[in-house]
């Protein structure tokens, strides 16, 4: 019989109340290890009957609620189990599922054996110091720590387990976005095990900044369901809670890139998963390095121009518009391909969620047939999805919608979408200068329904 413990749903309930502000407190029980969505929707009803019925009613709905998670516990058994990273099978069942016979669920277990020599388990993190180094260029342990482990106080007074505190539902414990949640969600929350992020200073390919994660904390993502942080962000007493979040996030995302790199090296070339083995260490330094390597690859944005700003006179404004307009229907920019004529988002070129393909294109699955990526299912993949391009009447930048970042996503593309970027003028090369692209972002951020 599968055990579960509880706390996961306290987690989940805990951000929902930030999601959709619902004024309950949680119940008291023991609600720090559950990876029972069930029991988790169980109590978000038990907690809205709490704070949205009359008192005689609410009563009724608390011993209703608490009789049924008695018969949950009774039959599923309530107990603590063991928690860790899981194993990345998903990629190990992908790579292997064509003309080999090997089994994904041993070659995961032993790549995440390796993984932990390096990278520590769930509760104790730690840094592969002997192999890369100190971790200072990359990020700060003393951080990671804080966020690792369940959520609590130790002896120091200082709060621990910061990301099952905020972040699990949706992003799962091991950062493969397979949280409880998950499912309800589109976009998926995001895999940070792939290392590929969307909204950087960096191009594609490179790693985002420590900056970029921030900014993605303080402001959410606007149009998903990734909620802004900036409540905790600009409190006193939370702020470095923001801060260690962005280095443990870091920490996964290498984590799991190794992991699944190390999968690959097996798979596809035959080398031992061993923490000694010469090439496993190499892959390791490869991908540490190149987190260490972004602040050297961040865009140089140009100021933003003052009109922008300041409203400029009515032939002005139309000039502009006219320039961008011309621009986003050229052939040069192909933007209308995706985004549609009217910038709809209704344009014809469509292809299906980069995160996704691990369990259809990368595994020779053709995602539009379901009876085949469901073969993948047991091995956690959720329902393929397409990358949707932004309609941009709904105004809902997902990565900022200063005029500022908004250049950065035209001239650096959206890593892990088609959104390619744009070619531009550069030490002679043919493209668009930097003041037709201002016009392109001016043209864009004024197609927002008003
Ligand atoms: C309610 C669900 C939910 C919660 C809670 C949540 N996220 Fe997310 N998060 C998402 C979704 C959905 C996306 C994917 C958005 C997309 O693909 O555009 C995402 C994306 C991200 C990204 C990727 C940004 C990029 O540039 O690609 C980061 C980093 C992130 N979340 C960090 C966190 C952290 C840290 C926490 C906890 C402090 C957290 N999230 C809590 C749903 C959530
Ligand atoms: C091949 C398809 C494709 C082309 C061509 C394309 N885009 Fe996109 N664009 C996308 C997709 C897909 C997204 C949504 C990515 C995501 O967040 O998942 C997007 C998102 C955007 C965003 C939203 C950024 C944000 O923060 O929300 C802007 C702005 C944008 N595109 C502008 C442009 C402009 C301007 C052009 C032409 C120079 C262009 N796009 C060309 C596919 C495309």
């Amino acid at each position: 019989m599968r055990r579960f413990d509880t706390t996961k749903a306290r987690v989940f309930l805990g951000n929902w109340r930030t999601v959709l502000r619902f004024p309950y407190s949680v119940p008291s029980i023991d609600l720090q290890r559950s990876s029972n969505p069930l029991l988790a929707c169980f109590l978000m009803i038990l907690a809205a009957t709490r704070t949205h019925l009359p008192r005689n009613l609410a009563v009724s709905g608390w011993l209703a609620t608490s009789g049924m998670l008695a018969v949950i516990c009774l039959a599923t058994g309530c107990g603590r189990s063991e928690l860790g990273y899981k194993p990345n099978s998903l990629h190990a069942a992908s790579l292997t599922r064509e003309g080999t016979d090997q089994n994904p669920i041993s070659i995961a277990k032993k790549a995440s054996e390796v993984v932990e020599t390096w990278f520590g388990n769930i509760d104790q993190p730690k840094w592969p110091t002997d192999q890369v180094g100190l971790a200072d260029q990359v990020l700060r342990m003393d951080c990671v720590e804080r966020c690792a482990g369940p959520v609590g106080r130790g002896i120091d007074k200082v709060e621990r387990g910061l990301f099952r505190k905020h972040c699990v539902s949706c992003h799962g414990l091991s950062g493969d976005g397979l949280g409880p949640a998950a499912m309800l969600l589109e976009p998926y929350p995001r895999d940070f095990r792939r290392g590929t992020f969307k909204f950087k200073s960096t191009p594609v390919g490179k790693k985002p900044t420590r900056e970029d994660i921030h900014r993605t904390l303080h402001d959410g993502i606007p149009g998903t369901a990734m909620p802004s942080f900036r409540a905790l962000d600009e409190s006193e007493e939370f702020a470095k809670d923001v801060e260690d979040l962005v280095h443990y996030v870091r920490f996964l995302a290498i984590r799991g890139e190794v992991e699944r790199r190390l999968i690959s090296l097996h798979v596809r070339e035959g080398v031992e998963l061993e923490s000694n083995s010469q090439r496993m260490q190499e892959v390791l330094v490869q991908v540490v390095q190149k987190w260490a390597d972004s602040p050297d690859d961040v865009l140089v944005i140009p100021e933003t121009p003052d009109y922008f700003q300041t409203p400029s006179d009515d032939s002005d404004h139309a000039q502009r518009i006219e320039k961008g307009k011309t621009l986003f229907e050229s052939e040069l920019t192909a933007c209308v391909k995706c985004h549609g004529p009217t910038g709809a988002g209704d344009g014809k070129s469509q292809d299906f969620d980069e995160w996704t393909k691990d369990w259809t294109i990368l595994a020779g699955i053709d995602p539009k047939h379901p009876k085949d990526w469901k073969e993948m299912k047991p091995f956690g993949a959720l329902k393929p999805v397409l990358s949707k391009p932004r309609n941009f009447h709904w105004g809902a930048y997902h990565g900022g919608k200063s005029p500022s970042e908004i250049f950065k996503r035209i001239v650096l593309g959206i890593e892990g979408t088609p959104m390619p970027p744009v070619a531009r003028a550069h030490n002679g090369n043919p493209g668009l200068t930097d003041q037709e692209i201002w016009d392109l972002v001016y043209y864009v951020m004024h197609l927002e329904d008003r």
